[in-house]
């Protein structure tokens, strides 16, 4: 191909593509290039750049310079969350809303020598994400400032790093979340996700400058096309050649393409297409990935290398069936999280993400709302390997304020940037099934809506228009939501007004709906309040606070209380499964979460919506959805069985896969009771007499399943258990290791408080400890925890080093227990 005349080499400019089916000798053809590609280091190196930073927090602006004394700063890891090691106190800035912990100013500094192998490349930070109005120096050069504390970003290092061993770089990192209250919900502060030191060849793809979509065919085949962004840097010379390969989960190569010479200034979009025979589908079953690897030659020298995983697979909403995912219909079983990661607080850590994953999953959770903002990648990551179907959303406000700092203050700066870097970031997660441009948005209510809706919904399909743009309303008359009249919604999301999801097709004619958020139910574990069945809507209004609470801050965990603008789990539930045209539901919230510790005020700190509680421990909702969203066969009989002798206590059973369930107090029948269509537990009101309540399920007379559960005496000891024995040696993985007080015979002690002293040795950390009580203020990262209804939690860090970890709970007395895990 001749030099294209100077004004055709625009941006924007389609390649010519040869499109080469799999064929036995690519494969051979290709593991050469993979070799060359190895052994030749002009590729893409990107390196996690978390260890080591000097953090300090304190304001100086002099930090930014090189000549800047660090040494007396603390020396830390990153993905780090300064606001978790705080004290709780009802006068920090965020308020017991925002979690009640300490916000402020901070500084982190990095010195780092880059090899004099990379001055002929160009060198990238990314950062994944750091809370909030972050600014970054380079060797005292200025680089740029980021307002959102959920955006990704990165800057250009290449002109002011300084090459070769004997050169140290300095970075330095402002981080100010000091304007307050800034968030409905903790946020975190500082550095808490990660962050990469990304080094190319000159030529290269761009800031997350690919594209994969796919299209599942009649036969078994997917087509595939792949759009780039590919960026040169000045005074490169060209041709630039690009090799794309498919890749299987085996890594063998499935199809792959190669683009003609290509002559550009600066940037370039090739697309290329590929045809993938015999194609296995993403499916929440089994997600299967593929990659595209594509390598970009400048002459015969390989530049970059660029790797985007995706899935094939298709989706649609209809306005009659709901949601299907590759043709078949499916309900979408989703809850809503914040970030949070209970006592890791803000931190990002992989391992705590996907055990939140996997105790949803095996509810039966089938999607996550990120709520209210882009997540962390790689939860994205995980959900794309995990199955998890995915809203990803961008605002909780626009224009218009929700608490008096918050990104409103932003909004006119930066939204654009913003909502168009999540979806360049996010949209080849094949785990993503809406785009959600905004929260309970309160331009809902005047026509201001109708313009920043077209203009967002605009933005988002020009990035992606593979998939629908909601938002998540709360004003179900069409006339006065703005929001709807853009007329620029793909799916409706509606909040809670569950009372009106049976009229939705009629005022919303043809709309395909969603309960964007639902239930608010309330509920702390283990904590029960008679009768259970009487529903108590905490608070009644938005104008009287509660005065009938419990005085210790709980809330009854029978499925009997919510606030008003929701409803229990079975309210919600039974509509959503009854309405094919609702695709689904977001239940607030998968997991309790820092802040907006309602229906409480101070010194109650954190929420109560969670199914499973900030530990990580199950409310007995759990069971319920477990019981309704999977085939595994369940039989949950609930509360503990220590009551006052006399008393009349009201038992609840969640089942499945049976007919009945029969109950038996110290071997005496209570009664056969059923679910039904209205009502999805059995339940039996008895007077209370210590020793053991049996429920049994049994299926056309056949015993299902048993669940017994005793009277606990005196507590006696402490019992371990981790749910990980063997840790990778990274210096991040965890094990969350359960503590249970029980009696002499092992039962668990269901008001035990006991407090747990952890000791930690050998090649681990306590990261954090938690009971899963709203109102506890200890520390987070203090070595001890009260049992809170019996059970309380530690969190082990691994070192970087092989060896073995051992946990020591003690306290006062009770025997105490020790674990011991390794790490490899
Ligand atoms: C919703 C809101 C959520 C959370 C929830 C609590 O209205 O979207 O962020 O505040 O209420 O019930």
């Amino acid at each position: 191909m001749g030099k294209p005349p100077k004004n055709d080499l625009l941006l924007n400019r389609t390649m010519t593509v040869k499109n080469i089916h799999y064929r036995a000798l690519a494969a051979c053809f290709s593991l050469l290039i993979m070799l060359s590609a190895c052994g030749d280091k002009s590729g893409r190196e990107r390196e996690l750049f978390t260890s080591d930073w000097r953090f300090s927090l304190s304001d100086d602006s002099t930090a930014s310079q090189i000549a800047y004394t660090d040494t007396a700063w603390r020396t830390l890891n990153l993905p780090h969350d300064w606001s978790i090691e705080g004290e709780f106190r009802v006068d920090n800035p965020a308020k017991p809303e925002g979690g009640a912990l300490p916000t402020g100013v901070a500084w982190y500094r990095k010195t780092f020598v880059v090899p004099a192998s990379s001055s002929d490349k160009s060198v990238f930070i990314e950062f994944d994400g750091v809370y909030r109005n972050s600014s970054v120096w380079i060797n005292g050069h200025y680089l740029g400032k980021r307002a959102s504390g959920y955006s990704s970003f990165r800057y250009e290092l290449t002109p002011y790093l300084k090459f070769g061993k004997k050169e140290e770089n300095i970075l330095a990192v402002r981080v100010d979340n000091s304007a307050q209250p800034n968030s409905r919900w903790y946020t975190g502060s500082g550095i808490y996700r990660n962050v990469w030191l990304v080094t190319t060849g000159r030529i290269a793809v761009d800031h997350w400058g690919s594209f994969v979509t796919s299209t599942p065919g009649t036969d078994g085949s997917a087509a595939i096309n792949l759009k780039l962004q590919l960026r040169k840097a000045a005074g490169e010379s060209d041709p630039v050649r690009i090799t794309t390969q498919i890749l299987a989960e085996d890594g063998a190569e499935v199809a792959r393409a190669e683009a003609d010479a290509l002559t550009f200034d600066s940037v370039a979009t090739p697309e290329q297409t590929f045809t993938i025979a015999n194609a296995h589908l993403w499916t929440i079953e089994r997600p299967y990935l593929y990659k595209a690897v594509t390598s970009v030659y400048q002459g015969k020298k390989l530049s970059d290398v660029y790797e985007t995983p995706f899935g094939v697979r298709s989706f649609a909403f209809d306005s009659l069936k709901g949601f299907s995912l590759n043709g078949k219909p499916t309900k979408i079983l989703g809850v809503c999280n914040h970030h949070d990661l209970g006592a890791l607080g803000a931190a990002v850590n992989v391992r705590a993400m996907q055990r939140q994953l996997e105790i949803l999953k095996a509810m039966g959770c089938n999607a996550i709302r990120m709520a209210h903002n882009p997540p962390a990648p790689e939860l994205l990551d995980l959900c794309d390997r995990m199955g998890f179907l995915v809203m990803d959303e961008a605002f909780d406000m626009w224009r218009k304020k929700k608490t008096k700092q918050d990104y409103h203050v932003d909004w006119d700066t930066w939204h654009t940037r913003d909502l168009r870097d999540m979806v360049l970031r996010d949209r080849n997660h094949p785990s993503i099934i809406l785009w959600s441009i905004g929260n309970e948005i309160r331009e809902q209510f005047d026509s201001t809506g109708i313009t920043i809706t077209r203009e967002l919904a605009n933005l988002v399909k020009s990035l992606d228009n593979t998939r629908p743009v909601t938002s998540a309303l709360t004003e179900t008359v069409p006339e006065k939501n703005f929001i709807y009249q853009s007329g620029a919604l793909d799916v409706l999301g509606f909040n809670y007004k569950q009372q009106d999801y049976v009229s939705l097709p009629k005022r919303f004619p043809g709309a395909k709906l969603i309960g964007a958020e639902t239930m608010s139910a309330l509920a702390t574990r283990g904590s029960y309040n008679m009768p259970s069945d009487s529903v108590r809507r905490w608070p009644v209004d938005f104008k009287t606070p509660l005065t009938t609470g419990n005085a210790d801050w709980t809330v009854s965990a029978y499925d009997n209380v919510s606030a008003y603008w929701g409803s229990t789990h079975e309210e919600t539930w039974k509509l959503i499964k009854r309405y094919d045209f609702m695709a689904g539901l977001f239940v607030w919230t998968g997991f309790d979460y820092l802040g907006e510790p309602i229906p409480y005020p101070w010194p109650a700190r954190s929420s109560y919506f969670g199914i499973v509680d900030m530990a990580g421990f199950p409310k007995d909702a759990y069971y319920l959805y477990q019981s309704e969203w999977t085939d595994k066969p369940v039989l949950h009989v609930f509360p503990h069985w220590n009551w006052t002798p006399g008393q009349t206590v009201d038992v609840w059973a969640y089942y499945n896969q049976a007919d009945l369930v029969e109950l038996f107090v110290n071997g005496v029948s209570q009664g056969i009771r059923q679910k039904s269509a209205d009502t999805l537990h059995a339940k039996w009101r008895v007077k209370y007499v210590p020793g053991t309540m049996k429920a049994v399920s049994r299926k056309n007379g056949a015993v299902v399943l048993e669940h017994e559960v005793r009277t606990a005496g005196r507590p006696a000891r402490i019992v371990l258990e981790a749910d990980r024995t063997l840790l990778r040696a990274d210096g991040q993985d965890l094990s969350f290791v359960k503590v249970s007080i029980v009696d002499e015979k092992g039962t668990l002690v269901p008001y035990a408080s006991n407090r747990v002293t952890f000791t930690v040795t050998g090649e681990g950390v306590l990261a954090g400890t938690d009971n899963g009580y709203p109102a506890s203020h200890e520390s987070f990262q203090g070595p001890q925890r009260q049992a809170f209804n019996g059970l309380c939690l530690a969190i082990i860090r691994a070192s970087r080093a092989q060896g073995s970890i051992t946990v020591q709970a003690t306290a006062a007395g009770l025997a105490p227990a020790h674990i011991t895990l390794e790490t490899k």
